[in-house]
């Protein structure tokens, strides 16, 4: 294991990630290039913008992952890319790059699933996470729950029939006129501290549904009503320009929409816990990842859900949580071993050929 070592490039939305990640786990580089600023110029991510700027960071990166690690391309065993699910024009500059880089050194490719390497992460974190194992995958697209069942094998229990919790955490955070260079999720977490999160009380999405799927558009609407109700701001009146009573209303939103929106994952984890461990009793272990699991009150209330039920979270750090090269070089890692990949491009393969 420790002789295979694997290049992971992710460009599935707005950050230009690599990373060079050895078999036994150790990971020997990490780098990212964010486009913070861009995402708070725009409101949002833009395709065409987020191409562009991946274009101009992907050499950068993935020559420094290279540099951080101390190898050359050609001590590569193979190099891994996500190819979806995620902008395609972005996913395009990434898969690109692997190719050019596989069919110069005749190295053989893996095309990464984004939010498998989101859930196989915990394994390089946790090495004795064995499958079965139940994983919530949170992030900015996505809401999942899924069993995993092997490698490869995964029963998808729930999923969003909207929006992704992400999304509207950014989009509260936007609406409260925080400050999105820090992200609309670190942003948020970090105003809820200051609020009275029982203020509010905004209704709990779908708990007269009993499945695991999720539904975050309705809170959102609650949330705009409440800020439009009282006036308190607009996403063109910042909060650093906000008085105390202004600041600690906001507050109180924000507080208030997190305290729901979690209890809606808590609702929809012990449900899935019940249901996961009638399929398969020995499952142990609950993964939350994705840039949410990287909020430590969605941890920190869901360690109790799962302590409760017997089982254990396994949360990777917020690096690995957020969108990152190391879960792709890792799951990359994990096909490679299992004989999972595509044989080297051709050397001289046309850059217009995907
Ligand atoms: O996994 P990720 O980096 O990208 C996607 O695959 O979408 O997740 C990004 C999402 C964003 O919506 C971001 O606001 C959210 O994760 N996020 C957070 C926190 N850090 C990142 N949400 C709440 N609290 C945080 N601390
Ligand atoms: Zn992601």
């Amino acid at each position: 294991r420790e002789d295979v070592v694997i290049l992971g490039i992710e460009t599935s939305c707005d950050d230009t990630a690599a990373a060079v990640v050895r078999g036994n786990g150790e990971i020997l580089s990490q780098v990212v290039s964010s486009q913070a600023d861009l995402l708070a110029r725009y409101g949002g991510v833009a395709p065409k913008m987020a191409e562009e700027a991946h274009i101009v960071a992907i050499d950068k990166v993935v020559q420094q992952a290279l540099d951080n690690a101390n190898l050359a391309a050609q001590d590569l065993s193979a190099v891994a890319a996500t190819i979806g699910p995620g902008l395609s024009l972005c996913l395009r500059v990434g898969v690109c790059k692997a190719r050019r880089i596989a069919g110069m050194h005749n190295l053989p490719i893996v095309g990464i699933h984004h939010m498998e390497a989101h859930a196989l992460v915990a394994r390089l974190v946790e090495k004795d996470l064995h499958f079965p194992f139940l994983a919530l995958l949170i992030s900015g697209g996505h809401n999942l729950l899924i069993l995993a069942r092997d490698l490869g094998h995964y029963v998808q229990l729930g999923t969003t029939i909207d929006d992704a919790i992400g999304e509207a955490y950014d989009k509260t955070a936007r609406w409260l006129g925080l400050d999105m260079k820090k992200g609309g999720g670190p942003a948020l977490e970090e105003l809820a501290r200051e609020g009275d999160a029982d203020s509010i009380k905004f209704s709990i999405p779908m708990r007269q549904h009993k499945d695991c799927n999720f539904s975050y558009a309705g809170l959102k609407t609650q949330v705009r009503l409440a800020i439009e109700s009282r006036k308190i701001c607009t996403e063109n009146n910042p909060i650093s320009s906000a008085n105390q009573d202004d600041r600690s209303s906001r507050a109180d939103i924000a507080a208030s929409f997190q305290r729901v929106a979690v209890l809606h994952l808590e609702d929809r984890c012990q449900r899935a816990i019940e249901w996961a461990l009638k399929i398969e009793p020995s499952i142990n272990s609950l993964v939350v990842s994705g840039g949410v699991a990287s909020n430590q009150y969605v941890r920190t209330r869901l360690s109790h859900v799962v302590n409760n039920s017997g089982l254990r979270l396994v949360c990777p750090p917020p690096s690995l949580c957020t969108d990152n090269g190391v879960m792709i070089a890792w799951t990359g890692i994990e096909h490679f071993l299992a004989g999972r990949f595509d044989p080297p491009p051709p050397a001289n393969e046309p850059e217009n050929y995907l």
